[in-house]
């Protein structure tokens, strides 16, 4: 059991400009919530409305990333990755969302990139990772038009101060999970219920994605901009006629409303047809803007899902081990997810940017045997090499998540870290899947 086993392929195999990295978010790992200028986001607020997180915690501490972040870069750098992933809190940087900026905000960002710098690592940064501010909230937040404004102007901020230091930028991360979590099921931030609402948060999302586009290319003309989706492919629950036009709507609404307005310029019709008198409006403009060119489509790949129109699905019935999400272990189907896009869409460049498991984690004599997740990782790895060796343009894998971190709804009960966190004592402890990692990073390259 505590031998590391060898995977079947190694680092050489993925080429040698294959990006290799680790991925976070702003609110789930800085904490520092009131530090240094920062005001709050939606997420601080959600988290304080009863029942909306599990173990009713927040985002105030969280891994104390903010006043740790030299000791957390030490582990990337250890780890042996060439590449972070992470995100900015726009209300650290510009409290209000609009208005005046907090110059020791940005100082951290900066300390954070300098970091990297010296350590050799890129930086791909995500300018929104959830966490709005909630003064534009009160305005209104995603279905407000002056909020657009404000993201393209956030956008042209970061690019002036971080462009030419960052390896990429993306606009957006899974706008299906701020839209439809956010917005309809309100079991994230801002905790709305209303689809009509929700699907023109979806719409206005990516109209914010393509006007910030045009300001990150004016500013940084050679930088490399994307959006991250989360996507999976949807199988019928069943051969009910029902379940099979629902999987086809659910694609629809979480793969091909973002891919065909972004590649072809329009939602896809069987999907406005369904949503009837829910379609948002769209002005004049707005298909153009979506659909700029992008340099890369990032893909967060946790589980494939299934459609079923009687009982819910219970991904146990599969057969195949289940996480400590209740997500099925599905590893075949990223390397299906990335051959589909490549086809139907035939994006320049994809990246596996999210790609984890959580576990019931034991931290014993100062160590976490998460055998689980090493083969977890070790499994998505060699479905995103299968997909390489199919010919499609995967370029890089990044790994969720760096640290245990606030899970959203779920709180700290989650976790999803290859570096388990002590939540009294905030001390970080690598795990086995850790220390395997750096074994595949240094070793077998
Ligand atoms: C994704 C989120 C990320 C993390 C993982 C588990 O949807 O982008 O922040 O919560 O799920």
């Amino acid at each position: 059991m505590n031998q590391l086993t060898e995977p079947s392929f190694s680092k050489a195999d993925f080429g040698e400009k294959f990006v290799w990295g680790v991925a976070t978010a702003a609110f789930q790992i800085e904490g520092a919530a009131n530090s240094d200028g920062r005001a709050p986001s939606i997420w601080d607020k959600f988290c304080e409305k009863e029942g909306a997180i599990a173990d009713g915690s927040d985002g105030q501490i969280a891994c104390d990333h903010y006043n740790r972040i030299e000791e957390d870069l030490d582990h990337i750098a250890s780890l042996g990755v060439n590449a972070y992933r992470f995100s900015v809190s726009w209300s650290r940087v510009q409290p209000l969302g609009d208005g005046a900026w907090n110059e020791i905000g940005f100082a951290f960002y900066d300390r954070l990139i300098s970091g990297l710098e010296r350590r050799g690592i890129e930086a791909h940064l995500t300018l929104f990772h959830w966490d709005l501010p909630q003064a534009l909230d009160d305005r209104g937040g995603w279905i407000n038009e002056d909020v657009l404004d404000c993201f393209e102007g956030y956008a042209r901020e970061i690019c002036l101060r971080f462009g030419d230091r960052l390896a990429s930028i993306c606009t957006f991360n899974e706008p299906w999970v701020i839209s439809i979590l956010g917005y309809e099921q309100g079991v994230f931030a801002p905790g709305v219920q209303d689809r009509s609402l929700a699907m023109q948060v979806a719409h206005n999302l990516l109209v914010a994605h393509g006007r910030s586009l045009t300001a990150i290319r004016e500013i940084n003309t050679d930088l490399s901009a994307g959006i991250v989706l989360n996507m999976s492919p949807i199988y019928p629950a069943s051969e009910d006629p029902l379940d099979i036009e629902k999987a086809t709507i659910d694609d629809g609404l979480l793969v091909r409303w973002y891919m065909d307005a972004i590649f072809h310029g329009r939602y896809p019709e069987d999907v406005m047809a369904f949503l009837g008198q829910d379609r948002p409006t769209i002005s004049n403009t707005d298909m153009s803007d979506i659909s700029q060119p992008v340099d890369f489509i990032g893909v967060n790949y946790y589980t494939r899902n299934f459609a079923s129109t009687g009982n819910p699905w219970d991904a146990s019935s599969t057969g195949n081990q289940v996480t400590d999400m209740g997500w099925e272990v599905y590893p075949q189907g990223l390397c299906e997810l990335l051959t589909r896009l490549h086809q139907d869409y035939n994006p320049d460049k994809l990246m596996v940017t999210e790609n984890g498991a959580a576990f019931k984690d034991v931290l014993k004599d100062g160590r976490v045997e998460d055998i689980d997740r090493q083969t977890y990782i070790e499994r998505h790895m060699a479905a995103t090499l299968d997909a390489r060796r199919m010919g499609v343009p995967v370029d890089g894998y990044f790994i969720w998540s760096l640290l245990d971190n606030f899970e959203w709804a779920s709180g700290y009960e989650k976790r999803f870290g290859i570096i388990h966190v002590d939540y009294e004592t905030l001390e970080r402890t690598p795990k086995r899947s850790f220390l395997w990692l750096t074994d595949f990073f240094k070793n077998k390259g």
